[in-house]
């Protein structure tokens, strides 16, 4: 059987096909299909912003369609940069990543260490052609630190500080990250369910 993963990076998609692969599910990416589409993320919530993208992506393919969001949120911040983490500093380019780590730094300079709790997110969601949907989430739990420490992961991963590991994500070997993340915990519960999904 063959699913669609609305997204074209390749982390994601490493990080999932590991889990589906077991399943004998076959994962194509958006440009193993020639589809160039960027899908909106304009919901509040990454659920919304996961579903958006499955069901669009089902609307346009008739595919059984996988697509998740994910992000940062901080306590001290009420939640942000959420929904917003990639564009938290406004900046595209090819620095966004390091500009969104540079901001969140500057925000974060007058709150005290034992307010800089913050979680990682996940939402994935499946669409299946005949309109039968489900979600996952996932976290992982630690707190912002005061400099960039680390070079391994991408986005925040520098500057979280992982709960029990007392290192940051950057710091951490790829696998054990893979294995603690907070799209590995999604991927356990997507998984469950994804399995039962196709069974009924
Ligand atoms: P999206 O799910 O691709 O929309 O991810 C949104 C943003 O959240 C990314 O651009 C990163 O800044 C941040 N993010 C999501 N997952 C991770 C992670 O595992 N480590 C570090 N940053 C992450």
């Amino acid at each position: 059987m063959k699913v669609l993963v609305a997204t074209n990076n390749k982390h994601k998609l490493e990080e999932i096909s590991a889990i589906l692969n077991k399943m004998g599910v076959e994962l194509q990416s958006l440009s193993d299909i020639g589809l160039d589409i960027e899908v909106d993320e304009t919901g509040e919530t990454f659920l919304e912003n996961a579903l958006l993208k499955a069901r669009e992506v089902e609307a346009i393919t008739g595919s059984i369609v996988i697509a998740d969001d994910s992000g940062l949120e901080v306590m001290a911040l009420d939640g942000r940069p959420g929904v917003n983490s990639a564009r938290y500093s406004g900046y595209s380019g090819i620095d966004k990543d390091a500009k969104n780590r540079e901001k969140l730094l500057e925000e974060m300079k007058n709150v005290p260490d034992e307010k800089r709790n913050a979680r990682f997110c996940t939402v994935i969601a499946a669409v299946m052609p005949d309109g039968r949907e489900l979600t996952a989430e996932g976290f992982v739990y630690g707190r912002i630190g005061r400099a960039e420490v680390g070079t391994n992961g991408f986005g925040y991963d520098s500057l979280f500080i992982v709960d029990g590991y007392d290192k940051t994500m950057a710091e951490l070997d790829p696998e054990v990250k893979n294995s603690i993340s907070h799209r590995a915990n999604a991927l356990k519960s997507f998984e469950i369910q994804f399995r039962e999904l196709l069974q009924s």
